[in-house]
């Protein structure tokens, strides 16, 4: 149970509670606990830390969830591999949640590299303990493959021209020489900062965020419990479109495994926008596991 108060603010908070349907006695998965806001406010409702898991990469993470929730299984791993664990495991979950991406955690401080607005080392890892940094990719990979991560994950327009100044201008070790060099290779200001998209997709490649959700869907399948609920909060649409076909491909015909509780992806309302411009570009689907069928 909650042992502090929580001061995170989570993202489309009573929408997600509004579908995952926590109730007394249900068995709960976090595939990204964070800092705990979500799972805390399940925890509440379903009353049985004992029959919970979290899960988070981020080591910081996990001390903060340690230090907030007691006789919970916390697990500090990535969702794929901890997925593969709990199937083997054969555990199975009334309510699972991923609330991708990252949190403020990692926004809020230059040290960890995810922010052009804060100067700090270029690295960008979730967990520490992996050898691939952002550093890594932008001073070794060739110009064509950082304009391919650019283009694919950033869906950066200019990605031909930031790779050729990221080359030209090598060795890059901080944000913000990063930031300076992508700024540099606009004419034009736009609307949001010139880096977000050079940022976003070397984070995306250096934690491998879209392979981890592709892989990890089937297996999130098969730990949901039959009549068990499903919610996934994304904030990039190439991960919104992996969650989108994997639960059209499981629903719908008479075999389906799921029925889909979001005709159309949730996004947050204007008012949650202005107190949490985070949630700006978050999309939520839900669904819930079909009862096996008696034969
Ligand atoms: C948006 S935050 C979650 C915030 C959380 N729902 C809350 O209310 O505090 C996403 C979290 O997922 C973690 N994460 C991202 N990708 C992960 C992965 N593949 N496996 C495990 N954790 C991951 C990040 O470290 C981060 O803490």
């Amino acid at each position: 149970m909650s042992k502090t108060k929580q001061t995170h603010v989570p993202v489309l908070l009573h929408e997600v509670l509004d579908y995952l349907a926590p109730q007394a006695g249900k068995s709960f998965l976090d595939l990204t606990a964070g800092l705990g806001g979500h799972a805390g406010a399940v925890i509440e409702l379903t009353t049985a830390p004992g029959r919970t898991t979290l899960i988070d990469r981020d080591p910081e993470a996990v001390r903060v969830l340690r230090k907030k929730f007691v006789d919970v299984e916390i697990l500090q791993s990535d969702f794929r591999s901890a997925l593969e664990k709990l199937a083997r495991q054969g555990k199975r979950y009334d309510i699972i949640l991923a609330d991708l991406g990252v949190s403020s955690l990692h926004l809020d401080s230059g040290l960890r590299g995810f922010s052009f607005l804060r100067s700090g080392p270029l690295d960008m890892r979730l967990d520490a303990n992996q050898a691939l940094t952002a550093e890594k990719i932008v001073n070794t990979w060739s110009e064509t493959d950082l304009a391919d991560i650019l283009k694919g994950y950033g869906e950066e327009k200019k990605s031909r021209a930031i790779a050729k100044n990221i080359v030209l201008n090598r060795p890059v070790h901080t944000t913000s020489q990063l930031a300076d060099i992508v700024a540099k290779s606009y004419r034009f200001r736009s609307k949001i900062h010139p880096a977000t998209k050079t940022f976003q997709a070397l984070r995306i490649a250096v934690n491998d965020e879209l392979k981890q959700l592709a892989h990890s869907l089937p297996l999130i399948l098969e730990v949901l419990a039959p009549g068990g609920r499903l919610a996934v909060i994304s904030f990039h649409s190439l991960e919104d479109r992996l969650v989108k076909n994997f639960l059209a491909e499981n629903s719908g015909t008479l075999d389906a495994q799921l029925q889909i509780l979001t005709k159309k992806p949730i996004t947050a309302s204007a008012s949650e926008i202005v107190s949490n411009p985070r949630a700006r570009s978050a999309k939520l689907r839900a669904a819930v596991k079909i009862k096996t069928r008696p034969l």
